[in-house]
């Protein structure tokens, strides 16, 4: 089997440290293993920048979707309407999460490479009273594009309304004052910018609007506020919870801080992404994405021009040489993405940049 390191958005490239910890089997009533989810229910809220009078942290068996599902599944009553606001995939999904559940909702779309204005979304709220709840992708992982969580949170607190946000690709990698926005539930999984491995997704929620949705859950499985009062006792999670995994999320939580938290990993994040925004710059690859509002997390590369390969040709020269790339996701574009998140490097960005050129020259391509 080739090794090779993932540019992908996660799963992504973990430590042996963290791979590790799954060597153990752990029984999930043992009291240990309980105070180990606590833990990391803990730590979430402090990463978070919340205090755990205000808000409190669930971690919700399955990947980033089953996260998502649950909050919009669990605390938009039959009464009440949600807008959703998109531009890309995973906005498109909560849609879908609302089509199958029958929840009430309304959408604002923007173009993949526009980011959604807190000003209309205002517009919206004033002329639709009906409107109870507002969810959003802070990192849309289908572009690369980082939305402006901050001005839209805003007039959402402002008129009064429940915010939602989809940060799966964001949280740990780029600061996010949810206490200070007042947001009140936030989505993202294990398998993301605290680089652990996949298997569960967590919502940091407030209190009060966790305590509100009780009995409005249109699932057994996704029902967030079950998932909390079991957790809440003593650790236990409601149905058997995927232990290898949360052992090694709490070995990532804690290589996170010893990186130096937030502020360093993402600082790691941003120089690489920059830097192989640059390189891919001076090859004559550019992004999709402008430069305003390209996050750190993931970039989207058009193609050369007058290309001849196809993506399995480069993706396969790429992965004999150490690195899993991506494919393009946007919908009115031809391109490839990157990723940086994980254990990934300024050398690795150095070395990925020399087989990309060296590619393109092979492939004769005109870049
Ligand atoms: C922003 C965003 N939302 C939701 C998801 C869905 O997560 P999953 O694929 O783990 O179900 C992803 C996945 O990458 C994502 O990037």
């Amino acid at each position: 089997m080739v090794h090779y390191k993932l540019l992908t958005p996660g799963p992504l490239t973990t430590t042996i440290s963290v791979k590790k910890e799954m060597m153990t089997d752990h029984c999930t009533w043992d009291n240990d293993y309980k105070q180990i989810t606590q833990k990391i229910r803990k730590k979430l809220l402090d990463l978070a920048h919340v205090s755990e009078e205000d808000y409190t942290a669930v971690l919700m068996q399955g990947s980033g979707s089953f996260g998502v599902e649950s909050v919009l599944t669990s605390v938009i009553g039959k009464d009440e309407k949600l807008l959703i606001i998109t531009n890309g995939a995973y906005g498109e999904r909560m849609i879908d999460i609302c089509s199958h559940a029958q929840i009430p909702y309304s959408v604002y779309e923007t173009p993949y490479d526009q980011i959604p204005s807190a000003a209309r979304v205002k517009e919206i709220l004033k002329e639709d009273p009906a409107i109870t709840h507002v969810a959003m992708v802070h990192s849309e992982t289908t572009s690369g594009i980082l939305n402006d969580i901050e001005s839209v949170t805003k007039v959402v607190k402002k008129a009064g309304k429940t915010m939602i946000v989809d940060a799966m690709s964001s949280f740990a990698g780029v600061e996010i004052e949810v206490g200070k926005l007042g947001i009140d539930f936030i989505i993202s999984s294990a398998n993301k910018c605290i680089q652990g491995v996949p298997g569960f997704s967590f919502i940091i929620c407030r209190r009060k609007k966790l305590t509100e949705s009780k009995g409005k859950a249109r699932s057994l499985s996704l029902d967030l506020y079950d998932q909390w009062e079991t957790m809440e006792k003593d650790g236990k999670w409601r149905f058997t919870s995927p232990t290898h995994t949360v052992l090694a999320f709490a070995k990532a939580m804690e290589e996170l801080e010893e990186e130096g938290g937030i502020p360093a990993r993402s600082k790691r994040y941003y120089d690489n992404n920059r830097l192989l925004i640059a390189r891919m710059k001076e090859m004559g690859i550019k992004t999709y994405i402008g430069e305003e509002h390209q996050g750190p997390i993931i970039t989207t590369f058009f193609y050369p021009e007058h290309h001849n390969f196809s993506f399995q040709e480069m993706y396969a020269f790429i992965k004999e040489r150490g690195y899993a790339i991506y494919p393009g996701k946007v919908t009115d574009a031809d391109t490839f993405r990157i990723g940086n998140i994980g254990e990934i490097y300024e050398e690795d960005i150095i070395k990925l940049c020399d087989i990309f050129k060296e590619f393109f020259e092979k492939a004769g391509a005109d870049a």
